[in-house]
């Protein structure tokens, strides 16, 4: 299920990073939806599955492949970034699903990227070490530009609270997606299923993903064609 078409600009290649040092913000979350709308819309799309403990998104690819659900979607375990980055060459989209902890690999991780989406809960114990990760890597020479949050795992009437975390990154002059996606045993049942956060029984919870996934891909456009 989705709404929007995405152009691929041939011999172009794309790298949409998702990291954050803090884990539980919903980086393999976010990446295993990314893939599937791209993937569904022809992009030959591969993640980069950085969490060597977890593996998330390769076990979930298992899962999907499983249960036989297309696209599948092609998720390789790396150690390190270097050897990761190699499969740039090999695809349209390589999307890298960080693992926590802002060591050396995330620097090198972020400087290849074309788009740093930072997934970040409302709560100042989610939002604090965020911010200073996205500070941290403009103090690294990375552009500000392509530092993206979105705000994610938003509790039941916790509206005003996501849009407080939504003023407070723009205060600190980073941009941050419109809308949130909310917390949902929907989401979560998707995911345990091999399914993502677009594919669930829900239009409506669909739907919001959806347009956050859009509005990553506008912005993965926008700093790869302005060089912004
Ligand atoms: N919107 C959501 N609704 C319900 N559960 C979610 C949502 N987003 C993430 N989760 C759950 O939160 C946990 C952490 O998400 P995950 O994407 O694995 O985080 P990270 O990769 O940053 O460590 C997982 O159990 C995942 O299923
Ligand atoms: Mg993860």
């Amino acid at each position: 299920m989705y709404y929007f078409y995405y152009i691929k600009y041939s011999g172009e290649f794309m790298i949409i990073s998702f990291l954050n040092q803090k884990g539980g913000t919903a980086k393999s979350t976010l990446a295993r939806a990314v893939a599937v709308e791209f993937a569904k819309n022809k992009w030959q799309v591969q993640i980069a599955d950085m969490d060597l403990t977890q593996q998330t998104a390769f076990k979930w690819s298992i899962r999907r492949a499983e249960a036989g659900i297309e696209p599948a979607i092609d998720v390789v375990v790396y150690k390190d970034p270097q050897t990761a980055l190699k499969a740039e060459a090999l695809n349209d989209l390589l999307i890298v699903d960080g693992k926590a902890f802002a060591d050396s690999h995330v620097i090198d991780i972020a400087k290849a990227s074309d788009l740093i989406v930072l997934p970040v809960g409302i709560s100042t114990d989610d939002l604090q070490p965020t911010l200073n990760l996205a500070m941290e890597l403009v103090s690294k020479g990375i552009k500000r530009k392509s530092i993206y949050f979105v705000v994610c795992k938003v509790l039941k009437n916790g509206e005003k609270e996501a849009m407080t975390t939504r003023s407070s990154i723009e205060d600190f002059n980073f941009e941050v997606a419109q809308g949130w996606i909310n917390m949902q045993t929907a989401y979560s049942q998707a995911m345990d299923t091999g399914r993502s956060l677009t594919e669930t029984r829900y239009k409506d919870l669909n739907q919001t993903t959806d347009k956050i996934i859009e509005q990553i891909f506008n912005k993965a456009n926008s700093v790869m064609n302005n060089g912004e």
